[in-house]
């Protein structure tokens, strides 16, 4: 099923799009199928090559086939990797998407290819960095978003970088996940917005079943960030970034002393990673942000990305409803 309308933006015009929609380069979750399915779909797909596993790189780019998408790398984990750019360049993705980290020693290089560069930030400091550094679109990240970010809540920080990034077009990231926060988005001044969390739950995203569910059940009370989960997971994960979760019984226990949990032993460890091998969500970290209230059930990614675009039109086109006439304005004054 088509939308009725579409949402033209820059965005849209500089990579070809129908749908102001990019999906998040999620790691292990965000494969060639779902990259794939949103790009069909209209928006533009992003595989998650997130620490750098190569055999898994090469597999999912396999799955995406000749479909155009983007492929994103956590930049502090791409700097001990570096080969992995060159792999993700020979597929000739229409974007490479880089966060975390100092991109500097991989922005020229995507910028003499024929990939586009995009930069997610989490302050406005990184924001002047990477417009210095020839990002051709910015992801304005804020805390709300799930898996890692930083402090800087989404609707003062994407105002904020449309200010500063001039003609670059400004991406909106973190808590949308409906066609209400696309319209906002779009309001703000941002050119569009990637989501994660809506399609984390999606049927092509490679997220555990049991993880499925859990997101679908969940509210967005119960996330929090931490650092519990790099510590289980053994990833040393820069101070800057922490990751936003969903709020289970391993984080509860270890959450206020996250320096406890590594120095708890190999025994914790080892049955952290049995958990995570049976689906136990007690356990297993769930990554989803607060937009989690929205996912509301496990569908099609393509049916996710209509109803963002049907949704955000018909908010757009209903704005003029929202002023209220001058009289009635009026009355409500000294209320
Ligand atoms: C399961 C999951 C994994 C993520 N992994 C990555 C990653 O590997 N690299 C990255 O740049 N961002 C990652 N992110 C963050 C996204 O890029 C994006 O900023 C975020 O999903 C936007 O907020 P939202 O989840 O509210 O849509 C991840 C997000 C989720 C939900």
């Amino acid at each position: 099923m088509e939308p009725a309308r579409y949402l033209r933006t820059p965005l849209t015009e500089r990579l070809g799009l129908r749908h102001p929609i990019l999906s998040a380069p999620m790691a292990g979750v965000a494969g060639g199928a779902l990259a794939a399915a949103v790009s069909r779909a209209g928006g533009l797909g992003i595989i998650g090559g997130g620490y750098g596993d190569r055999t898994w790189l090469e597999r999912e780019l396999g799955a995406a086939g000749e479909v155009p998408i983007g492929i994103g790398f956590i930049t502090w984990a791409l700097a001990r990797r570096p080969e992995l750019l060159d792999l993700a360049l020979d597929h000739g993705p229409v974007a490479i998407f880089l966060s975390f980290g100092d991109c500097r020693p991989f922005a020229r290089k995507v910028r003499h290819s024929s990939s586009l560069l995009i930069l997610q930030v989490q302050t406005l400091e990184q924001a002047r960095a990477a417009i210095d550094e020839g990002a051709d679109i910015v992801v304005a990240q804020g805390t709300e978003a799930g898996g890692h970010g930083g402090r800087r809540a989404t609707l003062p920080l994407v105002p904020a970088v449309v200010d500063l990034a001039g003609a670059v077009p400004v991406v909106a990231a973190g808590g949308i996940a409906d066609g209400r926060g696309l319209a906002a988005a779009l309001v703000l001044g941002a050119a569009g917005v990637l989501c994660g969390t809506a399609f984390f739950a999606s049927r092509e995203a490679l997220s555990h079943p049991a993880a499925k569910q859990a997101a679908v059940r969940a509210t967005g009370d119960a996330t929090l960030r931490s650092r519990v989960f790099d510590i289980a997971r053994g990833l040393d994960w820069p101070a800057e970034w922490d990751l936003r979760t969903l709020r289970n019984r391993f984080a509860e226990r270890w959450a206020a002393a996250p320096d406890s949990l590594a120095a708890a032993g190999e025994e914790v460890l080892r049955a952290y990673a049995e958990a995570v091998a049976a689906g136990d969500v007690g356990t297993a970290t769930v990554i989803v942000g607060e937009a989690v209230d929205l996912v509301r059930r496990q569908e099609p990614a393509a049916a996710i990305v209509e109803r963002l675009v049907s949704e955000a039109a018909a908010r757009l086109g209903d704005a003029p409803s929202l002023l209220a006439p001058t009289s009635r304005r009026d009355l409500s004054v000294g209320v």
